[in-house]
C-alpha cells in the first residue's frame, strides 16, 4: 500500500493505515463503499467480486477506527452481516490502538425488519441497534428489544437521521462508519449528515444497475480530495462532503 496524495510515500503497516484514516475528533459520520471504475457496487449481487487485500485492510481499519457501524438492513441482509465478536481481526486491530475489542452494529430500518434469530441479534457481544421509526410494527420491535436489540425509534413515518446520530452520540457513539447501502447513502446525503465518502475503486469493469447511489441527491454534489492511497492498481479515496 502506499500514499500517492498528499505527501506520497510506503503505507506498509496497520499502524501507517490507522493514522491514514484518523478522523478529527468529535461526531463524524463516514460513508465506506466500494465501486468499479463504471460505478458499479455488486458483482453477482454482492460486493466481494469487486474488493482485494487492500480493500479488506480499509474495511478493517474503518470498523477498528469507528464507534458504530450504521447499516442500511437492505446491506445487512444481502451481505450476511454478523457482529464483531471478541478476538476478530477487528477486535484484535481495535485492542491494539486501545480500543474495546468489538464495537455494535446498528441496522436502520424503516420496516424494523431485523430477524430477531439472526446472527446479528443473538450473537452480538455488544448489543445490535435497530434504527426505526414509529411507522414500524411495535410488535416487531418489542420482540426485537426482548431479544437484546438496543431499538431506537427516530422519527414517524420514516427514519429521521440527524434524530438518529444523535440518540447514537447520546449512547457515546459518535464516529460513525457506515457501510451503505445505495438507499441509506442517498437518505443520508439528502439530510446533509455525511462527513466523508471512502471510496475504494477497483480497476474492472463490470456493467449492471446497482449503483453508489439508487437516486439522484438533488443536483450534482461537489466532494473535495482528501487522500489516494493505492495497492495492486486498486484506488482507496477520501472526499470530504459539504
Ligand atoms: N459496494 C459497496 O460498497 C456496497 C455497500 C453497501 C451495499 N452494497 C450493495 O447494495 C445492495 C443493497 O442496496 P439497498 O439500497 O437495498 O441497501 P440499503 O440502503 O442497505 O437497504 C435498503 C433498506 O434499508 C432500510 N433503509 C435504508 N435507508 C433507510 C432510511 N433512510 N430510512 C429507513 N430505512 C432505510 C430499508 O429497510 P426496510 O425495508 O427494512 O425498512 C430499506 O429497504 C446489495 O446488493 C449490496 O451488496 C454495496
Amino acid at each position: 500500500m502506499r500514499r500517492l496524495f498528499p505527501d506520497p510515500a510506503p503505507l506498509d503497516d496497520d499502524e501507517g493505515l490507522v493514522e491514514a484514516y484518523r478522523c478529527p475528533d468529535g461526531r463524524w459520520l463516514r460513508m465506506d463503499f466500494i465501486a468499479s471504475l463504471d460505478g458499479a457496487i455488486t458483482v453477482d449481487g454482492v460486493s466481494e467480486g469487486l474488493g482485494s487485500p487492500g480493500d479488506r485492510r480499509v474495511f478493517r481499519v474503518l470498523r477498528a477506527l469507528a464507534d458504530v457501524v450504521l447499516v442500511g438492513h437492505g446491506t445487512a441482509a444481502v451481505e450476511g452481516y454478523h457482529p464483531v465478536l471478541l478476538g476478530s481481526s477487528v477486535g484484535r486491530l481495535r485492542e491494539s490502538i486501545g480500543r474495546h475489542p468489538t464495537l455494535p452494529i446498528a441496522v436502520v430500518s424503516r420496516r424494523a425488519s431485523l430477524d430477531p434469530a439472526s446472527s446479528l441479534v443473538v450473537d452480538a457481544v455488544s448489543p445490535t441497534i435497530l434504527v426505526t421509526c414509529a411507522a414500524s410494527d411495535a410488535g416487531r420491535r418489542a420482540a426485537l428489544a426482548d431479544a437484546g436489540v438496543d431499538v431506537l425509534v427516530c422519527g414517524d413515518e420514516d427514519v429521521d437521521l440527524p434524530t438518529a446520530l444523535d440518540a447514537l452520540a447520546d449512547r457515546g457513539l459518535e464516529q460513525v462508519t457506515c457501510e451503505g447501502g445505495p438507499q441509506l447513502l442517498r437518505s443520508a446525503l439528502a439530510a446533509g449528515v455525511v462527513d466523508e465518502l471512502d471510496l475504494s475503486i477497483s480497476p474492472a469493469l463490470v456493467g449492471g444497475e446497482a449503483r453508489l447511489l439508487d437516486g439522484a441527491p438533488g443536483g450534482a454534489l461537489p466532494l473535495s480530495l482528501r487522500q489516494v492511497l493505492e495497492e495492486d492498481g486498486m484506488l482507496f479515496t477520501r472526499y470530504s462532503v459539504g
